[in-house]
């Protein structure tokens, strides 16, 4: 067989695609909800669709999130329209919260320049904020039915591990993503290679006996090794989190405002009390510690409690830090982080256990 990576895509694409397709049919998770969308809004439910799966499992975005989220905003002028907050909370718990504040910019952006609707060209899909090469391609084939081919994580290991490419450059990937797409089935063609790559051609441990492309693979020997594995290094943070509740049973947030960036830009979050401040003074009360990750730190979080009467000592402990305080049911309405919740219902448990 040939070796030239690019000879080979063109010499294997007609067999590589029918081969693919089949096992689709067969075996592709074909109803997944955001490939079984019809109509003039489906370019929209399209973009819902891979912004929420850029960092999230799909088994997660179907479950909790996309079809609420279709619900709560099922326009673009509906998603411009509504208030952060609200979209946040439909968020909660999926991370990586710029996602969702760049989605209401781009629909800004689309009712001042569009017509209210998502541009259907590569070109004016990447001004949008929030979409790049391979959300741009996705959204043009799987939402307008245009015959393009695109390289995301999943494919591009499937690319590197057939033509056994260590650590190819992303041209090289495109170009060969090119040369294998199947012009005339592409919508399903490209969900095939999601597919191929989500189950069978995974990162860790591939099922390369069950892989219905074995024939054609030249990695299948050692497929761990296409591409070279990333390392990542996790970064221990921990965190102090303050649980103050006021005499009328409110509790106390920070709104993080992001102004630096951060991370939770737009969520509430419990205030952070610096390490002296918990170990040096008295009224703090530990009610526990739990561990949690998100994005790239590995965080060990210790939560405090400060009894109502010590207001001093909470203003005294962040001093230029904005408190709101919220009740239980106003916090239904309020997003939270997933640290935040895991906090309150830590919290909770603690409480819970003091009871008589
Ligand atoms: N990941 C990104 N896009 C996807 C899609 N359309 N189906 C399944 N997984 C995906």
């Amino acid at each position: 067989m040939n070796t030239n990576p690019a000879h080979k895509a063109k010499d294997i694409a007609k067999q590589w695609q029918i081969q693919l397709l089949e096992w689709y049919a067969i075996q592709g998770r074909i109803s997944l909800p955001w490939r079984n969308l019809k109509g003039e809004n489906a370019p929209y439910g399209v973009y819902v669709s891979e912004i929420m799966l850029q960092q999230t499992q799909v088994k997660r975005v179907q479950e909790h999130y996309f079809t609420p989220f279709l619900n709560a905003f099922p326009t673009l002028e509906s998603l411009a329209k509504a208030n952060l907050d609200s979209i946040l909370k439909q968020w909660e718990g999926l991370g990586y919260y710029s996602r969702a504040r760049n989605m209401q910019k781009a629909a800004i952006l689309c009712c001042e320049k569009h017509n209210a609707t998502l541009p259907n060209t590569r070109q004016d899909l990447l001004k949008l904020p929030g979409i790049g090469a391979y959300t741009s391609g996705a959204i043009l084939c799987f939402g307008f039915r245009q015959s393009v081919s695109f390289v995301d994580g999943n494919i591009r290991r499937v690319l590197c591990r057939i033509f056994a490419l260590r650590e190819p450059n992303q041209k090289f990937l495109d170009e060969l993503a090119f040369l294998l797409l199947d012009t005339k089935h592409s919508f399903d063609y490209n969900q095939a290679l999601l597919d191929l790559g989500a189950m069978i051609c995974t990162p860790k441990s591939p099922s390369c006996l069950i892989c219905p492309m074995q024939n054609l693979c030249n990695g299948k020997v050692n497929p761990t090794l296409y591409p070279t594995p990333k390392t990542s290094s996790l970064i221990s943070l921990t965190l102090h989190l303050l649980l103050y509740k006021d005499s009328q049973g409110r509790i106390a947030f920070v709104y993080e405002k992001g102004d630096k960036g951060g991370l939770y830009q737009g969520l509430y979050n419990l205030p952070q009390l610096e390490t002296g401040a918990v170990t040096n003074k008295q009224g703090f009360y530990k009610c526990g510690t739990f561990k949690h990750h998100y994005t790239k730190y590995a965080i060990t979080a210790n939560v405090y409690k400060l009894d109502s009467k010590h207001l001093t000592l909470l203003t005294q402990s962040l001093p230029h830090t904005k408190l709101y305080f919220f009740s239980q049911k106003e916090l239904e309405t309020k997003p939270l982080s997933s640290l935040c919740k895991k906090a309150l219902s830590l919290y909770e448990k603690y409480e819970k256990s003091r009871l008589p």
